[in-house]
């Protein structure tokens, strides 16, 4: 499919038939997300496959306390949410019946030559998943080509020493993303929500409106 095409309609996909993803079509996918640049071409990253059932059960009953507690916190307004009750329903879907997506992929990360450039600027870091999720988006970008949908989780990185020892991951290799992948159940959408160009594009100044932008709503 067209590039820009893939890239437009690629969402977050919460809703999975039960159809089973053809393993060479998986080796393919990884095979296509291990272009991505790296930070001085270390790439760090490598993916666990997890296609077991008993494996995915676990990850599913290591997530879903991790997103009850999320919700908790938006229901409490701990956590400002701002979304919409059919969002919250079709992430709460998600994690109900993530056990039954029939392929999770775990972005690994051996962080320690991660470098974070910014860790003294008193902020959050930023730099060290730079050399990471390049790698995550051509894997969803490749998915989407395929029809495939697929989901970005972090929520994850909270259960990491169990996701470790399930999957004997090494200690000095982190879990930086859960991807998980089937064959959608609804439509992709044909546009995604995204703040409106104009809004977030300057030109020589933040702040400074960038020409022809506006004509990107
Ligand atoms: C860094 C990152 C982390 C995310 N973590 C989760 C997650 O743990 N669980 C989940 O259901 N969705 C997760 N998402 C999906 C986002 O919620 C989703 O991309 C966003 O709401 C926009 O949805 P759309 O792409 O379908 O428009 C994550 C996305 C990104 C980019």
């Amino acid at each position: 499919m067209d590039l820009l095409e893939a890239m437009q309609t690629l969402n977050a996909c919460r809703h999975y038939r039960k159809d089973d993803v053809p393993e060479a079509m998986v080796v393919k996918l990884l095979n296509h997300a291990r272009w991505a640049a790296t930070g001085s071409n270390n790439q760090p990253v490598s993916y666990v496959v997890v296609r077991d059932a008993a494996k995915r059960q676990a990850i599913h009953d290591l997530y879903q306390p991790i997103w009850d507690m999320v919700m908790q916190k938006y229901a409490s307004g701990e956590i400002k949410s701002g979304f919409d009750a059919r969002f919250l329903a079709n992430v709460d879907h998600f994690a109900r019946h993530l056990a039954d997506v029939p392929v999770m992929i775990v972005v690994c990360a051996r962080w320690k030559e991660l470098s974070a450039l910014d860790a003294g600027l008193g902020r959050t870091v930023l730099t060290p998943g730079s050399s990471i999720y390049p790698a995550v988006q051509n894997l969803m970008l490749a998915a989407r080509n395929e029809g495939l949908g697929t989901v970005l989780t972090t929520l994850l990185v909270l259960a990491e020493k169990e996701i470790q020892k399930l999957l004997e991951i090494p200690e000095d290799i982190a879990t930086a993303a859960v991807v998980t992948l089937g064959w959608p159940e609804k439509p992709f959408p044909k546009k995604l929500k995204r703040r409106p160009l104009a809004e977030i594009a300057f030109q020589d100044r933040f702040g400074e409106p960038l020409p022809g932008a506006s004509d990107y709503a």
